[in-house]
C-alpha cells in the first residue's frame, strides 16, 4: 500500500523577477485522481517542473519523507516521482515493449540492458497490461495512433516505479474514445498512486477527477470537488472574464453545477 502523499508548501518559481508560480499549497493524497486546471500561462508546467526538478524553486515539496526542491532530476526520479510532458516522447523506430525496456533500464543501468535477453521484464509486462497495448508489444511506436503513444508514454513512467505521477495534458488531440480509455486508465493508475493531471479538457475533467485545484496567474485560486470549483463565482471570473456571470455562459464554458 502506498502511503506516500505530495505535500507543497508555499512553492515558487520565479523567472528573471517574473513569478509563474506564487506560493502554491496544496496536498495530493494517494487514490485521489487530482485535476490541475487553469488558463493558458497559470503556471500548471511550470508547477510540476517544479516538482521534477527541472526548473529552481523555493518553498517545499515534501513527498516520501523529503523536501525534492533543490535536488537534481536523476535522485527526485529515483524518490518515485515521474511526469509525462506535453509532446510525447517516444523513440518512433522502436517497438512498444522495447520503448518500455528502455525506460525501465534507465533505472537498471547500462550493463544490464546491454545484455541480450529473450523476455521481457515483468515490469514491463505489467505496464503492458496496465496501458492496454500487450496485442502491439512488437509494433513499432511509430505505428500508433497519437492516444496510444500517450499511454506508452504513460507507461514508460510506470515501469520507472513511480509513485507520484503527473501527466501534461494527456488528452490533449485525443478522439473520444481514447479519452474514454485514458480516463479509465488513470483510475486504475490512481487507485494506487499520487496521480496529478493537467489539463485544459473540462469534459475530461469533469467524467473524471475526484478533486480539483484551479491555478490563476501562479496562485491557487480554488480547489475542492468538481462542483465546488465549478460553482466558485472566482473560478467562473477567471474562465469567463468579468462581467460574463450569466448561469447560462457559466455553464456553457464550465459545465453544470456553475
Ligand atoms: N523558462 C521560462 N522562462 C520565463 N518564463 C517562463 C518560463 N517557463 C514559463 N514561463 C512563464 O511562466 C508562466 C507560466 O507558464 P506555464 O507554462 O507554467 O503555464 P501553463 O499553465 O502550463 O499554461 P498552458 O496551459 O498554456 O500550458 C507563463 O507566463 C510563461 O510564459
Ligand atoms: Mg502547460
Amino acid at each position: 500500500m502506498n502511503v506516500d502523499y505530495l505535500e507543497l508548501t508555499d512553492l515558487t518559481v520565479s523567472f528573471d523577477g517574473f513569478v509563474a508560480v506564487d506560493r502554491v499549497n496544496m496536498s495530493v493524497l494517494p487514490g485521489d485522481l487530482r485535476f490541475l486546471i487553469g488558463p493558458n500561462g497559470a503556471g500548471k508546467t511550470t508547477l510540476i517542473d517544479a516538482v521534477s526538478g527541472l526548473v529552481p524553486a523555493t518553498g517545499t515539496a515534501r513527498w516520501a519523507g523529503e523536501n525534492l526542491v533543490g535536488r537534481k532530476v536523476h535522485r527526485i526520479a529515483r524518490l518515485g516521482v515521474g511526469r509525462t510532458f506535453q509532446t510525447a516522447t517516444v523513440f518512433e523506430e522502436l517497438t512498444v515493449a522495447q520503448n518500455l525496456d528502455i525506460a525501465a533500464g534507465a533505472r537498471r543501468g547500462l550493463l544490464t540492458l546491454a545484455r541480450r535477453r529473450t523476455s521481457l521484464p515483468e515490469v514491463v509486462v505489467k505496464a503492458m497490461d496496465t496501458i492496454g497495448l500487450t496485442d502491439l508489444a512488437d509494433a513499432l511506436a511509430g505505428t500508433l495512433s497519437h492516444g496510444q503513444k500517450q499511454w506508452l508514454e504513460i507507461g514508460m513512467v510506470l515501469v520507472q516505479d513511480a509513485r507520484l505521477i503527473m501527466l501534461d495534458e494527456p488528452v490533449a488531440g485525443m478522439s473520444a474514445e481514447e479519452k474514454d480509455e485514458t480516463g479509465r486508465l488513470l483510475q486504475r493508475i490512481a487507485a494506487d498512486l499520487t496521480v496529478v493531471v493537467v489539463e485544459h479538457d473540462m469534459d475530461f475533467m469533469r467524467a473524471f477527477a475526484t478533486s480539483v485545484t484551479v491555478l490563476h496567474a501562479g496562485k491557487v485560486l480554488a480547489e475542492g470537488s468538481v462542483a465546488q470549483v465549478q460553482a466558485d463565482p472566482r473560478v467562473q471570473e477567471v474562465y469567463l472574464g468579468p462581467g460574463e456571470h450569466s448561469k447560462a455562459v457559466a455553464e456553457a464554458v464550465l459545465g453544470e453545477g456553475a
